[in-house]
């Protein structure tokens, strides 16, 4: 059976390609993680038994490791989810992002040129490195504007989007340079299962449980264009498989909405899923909070370079990938009370204050 390493593969997109992989058997599967604050083995537990399934604790920025894992598992692809994620953190903290999405992509990239240039013909033509990266290095639409194509020129606007855009150029530029067999992928904002708690939806979906308020940035009117979790990793595959090398490919669920629109429709599921809350109606609970410096207000995705070339489309639609996504994080308590720490609720408190 093939190896595939997977980076950050303990996270919320990662564990759910793992899990996905492992299920259809397309690989044996080696996850290098660090276990940052977003990473949790839990999401893995499926797995404990599977032999063709290996966990490695470390950082993708440490070459010695990154060389030794390569030498001794001999992966014939290479799936880099790794990253720091949220844009709220990397605007309070910017300097993490450049660390690991910048300095550690590119040291992750320099160990695997030097493992592939070593490679017999055969397995050097048929190698890949896949890496995993955002809408958001295209900067922010307005309301008429065409959605992101793969030549839309990169305007990142936060420090993550920037740290993003910045291993986007590196790994391009190891595929012009050193020939090493490249694919990217651009992909809108997901949710589903394993999400941690900090970014949107399932923020959302914990206060609403707890009868917390629901903090809006500013008027609300930000697009996100949504993606069940799982339709990502289907792309991920399709691209790794059938991708042209040295391309990047664009991922989005044609699913433009409003945050205002989002929460909106989560406080109506939560009404019918927990009708005698005191918290009914659930949307009570909305209040506007100042906004996100430098906040996108728009993103769109162009799809029609993946669904044309690799026939993949997205199949979840929004309101049953919704509902699915919140019956989770209700069956799942356990889960919710792991990764709800003592540090994640420093950052509730530093992010939005006393009242959440
Ligand atoms: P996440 O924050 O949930 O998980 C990131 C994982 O990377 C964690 O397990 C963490 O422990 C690990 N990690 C962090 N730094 C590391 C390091 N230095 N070495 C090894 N492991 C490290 O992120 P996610 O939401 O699953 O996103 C995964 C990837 O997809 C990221 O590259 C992100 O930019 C990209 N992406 C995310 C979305 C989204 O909506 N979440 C959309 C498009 C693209
Ligand atoms: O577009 C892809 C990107 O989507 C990924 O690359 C990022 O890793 C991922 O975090 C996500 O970034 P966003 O900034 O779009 O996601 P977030 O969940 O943080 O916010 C979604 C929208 O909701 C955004 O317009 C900000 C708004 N928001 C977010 C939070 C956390 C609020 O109004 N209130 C909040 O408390």
């Amino acid at each position: 059976m093939r190896t595939w390493l997977v980076t950050g593969g303990a996270g919320f997109i990662g564990s759910n390609f793992i899990l996905q992989q492992r299920q259809a058997q397309t690989a044996r599967i080696i996850n290098l993680d660090k276990l940052t604050y977003a990473g949790n083995l839990q999401n893995l537990a499926a797995l404990h038994q599977d032999p063709d399934y290996v966990f490695q604790r470390g950082d993708i920025g440490d070459r010695d490791l990154v060389a030794r894992l390569l030498r001794t598992q001999q992966p014939e692809a290479i799936i880099h989810f790794a990253a720091e994620s949220h844009v709220d953190r990397s605007i309070r903290s910017p300097e993490t992002f450049i660390e690991t999405n910048v300095v550690g992509t590119f040291r992750l990239l320099d160990e695997v040129r030097h493992y592939w240039e070593e490679l017999p013909p055969a397995q050097k033509e048929g190698f890949r490195f896949l890496h995993i990266s955002t809408d958001e290095v295209y900067g922010s639409l307005g309301s008429l504007d065409p959605a992101f194509t793969e030549t839309t020129p990169y305007a990142p606007n936060s420090p993550y989007s920037a740290s993003k855009a910045a291993a986007d150029h590196l790994v391009r530029a190891y595929h012009e340079t050193y020939g090493l067999p490249i694919l990217i992928t651009n992909c809108s904002n997901n949710y589903g299962p394993f999400q941690f708690p900090e970014k949107f939806i399932p923020l959302m979906i914990l206060n609403a449980r707890q009868g917390k308020r629901l903090p809006i940035y500013g008027d609300g009117l930000n697009i996100r264009d949504w993606l069940y979790v799982t339709d990502h990793c289907d792309a991920v595959r399709v691209v790794l498989e059938r991708g042209r090398v040295g391309e990047s490919y664009n991922i989005g669920g044609r699913c433009e909405k409003t945050n205002l629109e989002v929460v909106t429709q989560i406080c109506a599921l939560m009404d019918a899923l927990c009708p005698t809350s005191p918290s009914v109606p659930h949307a009570s609970l909305i209040t506007h909070v100042p906004d996100r410096p430098g906040h996108d207000r728009r993103y769109a995705m162009d799809i029609s370079k993946i669904e044309g070339e690799l026939g993949w489309t997205p199949r979840e639609s929004f309101d049953s990938g919704l509902a699915k996504t919140i019956r989770w994080y209700l069956d799942n308590p356990q889960w919710v009370e792991a990764v709800t720490s003592g540090a994640y609720r420093q950052w509730l408190q530093v992010q939005y204050g006393a009242a959440t």
